[in-house]
C-alpha cells in the first residue's frame, strides 16, 4: 500500500482530481525512507503540525506577534492610502532602484534606529540571512555558528561555500576552542534563540570574536522591538552595536510584516547590490508594504508599555510553568520551549493543552534535533490576566497528564546536576 501523503478528507470533493505524472523511483524511495515511518509510526498518520480548529476562546501561544501591533490603525490607515495612491511604482528587483526611495528611506531608519550606518530590506528574514552570509564569507572565510542558530544562517553558509562549524549552544568557551583550530572567520549568533527562548551570552561572545579578529553576526529577529532602548535590540540594550559588524532580524516577528532586514557599513552598499542574490534575484517590496513597515517602525519605538507588559508576562508565566514542573530552564525570554522529547510525546501535549483552549505550535525537526521535539509557546503584550490565569490552570492539570518531571530533558539536568555536585559544583 502506497502512504497516503495528502489527507483528501479535508478536500473539496467536487473538485475532479487533477492526474499528476509517475514521480520517479528514487524520489519515491526518498520518499519511503525519510518520511513515510514518520508520518505512519510516529506521527499515527496525521501531520504532525496540524492540530484541531482553534476556537474563537483559545488563548494563542503560537504566533510572534510580540507587540500585539497587528491591525494598529496607523498601520492599516498607512498601508491603505498607499494602496489608494496612484503610484508610478514599478514591481522589480531591490538593486535596481535609486536614491530616494522609499524603501532606502525606510532602509535608513530602521538602521539608524538601530545604531547602524546602512542597510538593506528583503523579502524575508531567511533571504536576509542567506544574502547577508553569501557576501561576507567564501570557501576560505570559516564561519561558527552557535548550535541553535537558525536555519537561514546555515544556508547562508552554505551558499557562500563557507566551511561551516558549529559550535556548543551558547558557550563561549567551545567557540574560543574552535577559533584557535580553524583560524579567524565570522561568528554567528540570534540574540534569543527561536526554539528556547535563550538569551546569547553576547559580551562573552565578543570578547572571544575581538580575540580571534574575527567579524558577528547577531540575528536580532525575537529581540528587536522586543528588548533594548525603544525596542532597538539585544545590542542596543547591552551597549555593544559599535562592536557587531552585522545585524539581522526578520521582520514577521515584532513587525508583524513580511521582510528582513540586515545591515552593513555604508561603504559595502555597491558591493552588496551587486552580489548579494536576494536583492538581485527576487523582486523588492511593494509600495504598500514599505508603507505599513514605516508605520510599524512609529508605533515599535513607542511600545515601551508594551514591551513592559510582555516581559511581565513572561516573568509570570515561565514562573508558574516552572512551579508545574515543566523544565523550561534551557530559556529566560518570550519563547518557551516544553520539550516532550520524541514527536509523539509532543502530539500528546499539543492535544491535550488544545482540548483545554491553549494553543501552542510543535517543533521537531528538522526546526529541533530528532527526539528533542516540542510545544513551543509564545507570549505577547496584549494577554490578559484572565488569558494568564486560563493557561495557568491549563497547564497545571496537563503536566499532571504528562508528567513532564520524567520528560529526556528534565532528566538530563537531574544527571548534570548531579554530576556537578560530584565535581565540587564545578561548572562543566
Ligand atoms: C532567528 C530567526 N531568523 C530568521 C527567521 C526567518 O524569518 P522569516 O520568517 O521572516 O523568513 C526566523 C523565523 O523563523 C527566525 O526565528
Amino acid at each position: 500500500m502506497p502512504t497516503p501523503l495528502l489527507d483528501h478528507s479535508a478536500q473539496d470533493v467536487s473538485i475532479k482530481p487533477a492526474v499528476e505524472p509517475a514521480l520517479s523511483a528514487h524520489l519515491q524511495q526518498r520518499i519511503t525512507r525519510d518520511f513515510a515511518p514518520r508520518w505512519e509510526h510516529q506521527w499515527g498518520g496525521k501531520f504532525v503540525l496540524h492540530g484541531r480548529a482553534v476556537g474563537p476562546d483559545a488563548v494563542r501561544l503560537d504566533g510572534n506577534d510580540y507587540l500585539n501591533v497587528t491591525g494598529h490603525p496607523d498601520i492599516v490607515g498607512a498601508q491603505i492610502t498607499a494602496l489608494r495612491q496612484d503610484s508610478e511604482a514599478v514591481v522589480q528587483s531591490g538593486v535596481f532602484l535609486l536614491g530616494g526611495h522609499p524603501v532606502h528611506a525606510f532602509e535608513a531608519d530602521l538602521s539608524h534606529w538601530l545604531g547602524k550606518e546602512d542597510g538593506y530590506l528583503c523579502q524575508s528574514g531567511y533571504t536576509a540571512n542567506m544574502g547577508l552570509l553569501q557576501i561576507i564569507a567564501d570557501e576560505d572565510t570559516p564561519v561558527y555558528l552557535d548550535g541553535l542558530a537558525h536555519m537561514s544562517l546555515w544556508e547562508g553558509a552554505r551558499a557562500a561555500k563557507a566551511p561551516a562549524h558549529a559550535f556548543r549552544h551558547n558557550d563561549p568557551e567551545h567557540l574560543d576552542r574552535m577559533l584557535q583550530r580553524h583560524g579567524p572567520g565570522v561568528v554567528v549568533v540570534d540574540s534569543v534563540y527561536s526554539t528556547t527562548g535563550a538569551l546569547c551570552p553576547l559580551l562573552d561572545i565578543l570578547e572571544v570574536v575581538e580575540r580571534h579578529h574575527s567579524m558577528i553576526v547577531v540575528d536580532e529577529s525575537h529581540s528587536l522591538g522586543t528588548h533594548g532602548p525603544r525596542g532597538a535590540g539585544l545590542c542596543a540594550e547591552l551597549g555593544v552595536t559599535h562592536r557587531v559588524h552585522f545585524i539581522t532580524a526578520s521582520l514577521a516577528k515584532a513587525f508583524a510584516g513580511r521582510a528582513g532586514f540586515f545591515t552593513a557599513p555604508a561603504s559595502m552598499r555597491y558591493y552588496t547590490l551587486i552580489s548579494s542574490f536576494p536583492n538581485i534575484f527576487s523582486s523588492s517590496l511593494l509600495p504598500h508594504e514599505i508603507a505599513g513597515l514605516s508605520a510599524t517602525l512609529g508605533v515599535i519605538r513607542d511600545s515601551d508599555e508594551a514591551r513592559q507588559r510582555l516581559h511581565a508576562n513572561t516573568a509570570r508565566l515561565r514562573q508558574s510553568l516552572a512551579d508545574s514542573g515543566f523544565p523550561i530552564h534551557h530559556g529566560t525570554e518570550q519563547i518557551i520551549a516544553l520539550e516532550a522529547g520524541t514527536e509523539a510525546a509532543a502530539m500528546v501535549l499539543r492535544d491535550e493543552l488544545e482540548s483545554r483552549g491553549v494553543v501552542g505550535s510543535i517543533f521537531c525537526a528538522p526546526a529541533t534535533s530528532r527526539n528533542r521535539a516540542m510545544v513551543r509557546l509564545t507570549l505577547h503584550a496584549a494577554l490578559t490576566d484572565a488569558e494568564l490565569d486560563h493557561v495557568e490552570a491549563a497547564t497545571r492539570e496537563v503536566a499532571l497528564v504528562v508528567k513532564p518531571w520524567d520528560w529526556p530533558i528534565a532528566r538530563r539536568a537531574r544527571a548534570a546536576e548531579v554530576a556537578g555536585n560530584q565535581d565540587g559544583g564545578r561548572k562543566s
